[in-house]
């Protein structure tokens, strides 16, 4: 379970990032940060991770304060899918999935099991793609690696930072399906960031639409169509579907 309970981020020399923002996610469900571009929807996602320290408010993962555990710990138990799925070029597709594990010198045997499992499972065979280099993939395919890395791990939170924007409408409609598979299989608490309110619809069964900085309105997809909090949501309700 993630819990977020009025937290704020103020950069030096600006105003707030992100203001009193508070939302749960239960265990096993998916919640969905949408919002346009610089309403503070990465700063929220990389709060939750420990990549940025809130100004204020509290931020609790299954159970423990954020501010009670030491980083390292923290970010442990949470996988982060980086936008653009951030493979590091110079390491082959093996080596980025399973860059955390060896930090955390795991069992070498352990690893290369746990990754063909996870190949496997994305799609992407052992044989054929675990000496590649991320550009030798495509951006679908590189994607799903950012996946399979961050659930190297077995965490029960994941944080995806559009993990599918800048693809083309099938790869996309083929890896929401995929998601949305795995997760069936998985049963992660995930909370992923969208640009796109109708990819938020079909993923996530809680959606929190973001604007300046704020939670302007949260609720599953029902709600938010039928009772449309403000001109702000009706507005951006129309620009989306
Ligand atoms: N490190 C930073 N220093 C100063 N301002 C930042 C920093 N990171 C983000 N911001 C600002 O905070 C706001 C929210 O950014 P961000 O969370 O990245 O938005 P989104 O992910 O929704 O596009 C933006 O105005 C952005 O310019
Ligand atoms: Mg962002």
């Amino acid at each position: 379970m993630i819990k977020v309970s009025q937290v704020s981020k103020i950069f030096p020399h600006s105003n707030y990032a992100v203001r009193e923002v508070s939302f749960s996610v239960q265990s096993g469900q998916i919640a969905a940060l949408v919002g346009k571009s610089g309403c503070g929807k990465t700063t929220t996602l990389k709060m939750i991770n420990r990549l940025i320290e809130p100004s204020s408010g509290e931020i609790w993962v299954g159970g423990k304060k954020a501010s009670e555990l030491d980083v390292i710990s923290w970010r442990r138990r949470i996988g982060y899918v980086i936008q653009k799925a951030g493979l590091l070029p110079h390491l082959t597709i093996e080596e980025n999935i399973s860059l955390l594990s060896k930090v955390l010198a795991k069992d070498k045997n352990w690893i290369k099991k746990r990754v063909q499992q996870l190949m496997h499972t994305i799609q992407l065979p052992y044989e054929d793609y675990a000496d590649r280099y991320p550009l030798q993939l495509s951006g679908g395919q590189q994607q799903r690696v950012g996946i399979a890395r961050a659930l190297m791990e077995n965490p029960d939170v994941i944080l995806m930072d559009e993990p599918f924007g800048a693809l083309d409408p099938m790869t996309k409609a083929d890896l929401h399906q995929e998601f949305l598979d795995l997760n069936q299989k998985f049963n992660k608490t995930i909370v992923i960031v969208t640009h796109d309110l109708r990819e938020a619809f079909k993923l996530a069964s809680h959606i929190m639409i973001m604007n300046e900085g704020v939670i302007v309105q949260q609720g599953s997809e029902k709600q938010i169509k039928s009772q449309p909090v403000n001109e702000f949501v009706q507005k951006f309700l129309k620009g989306h579907l």
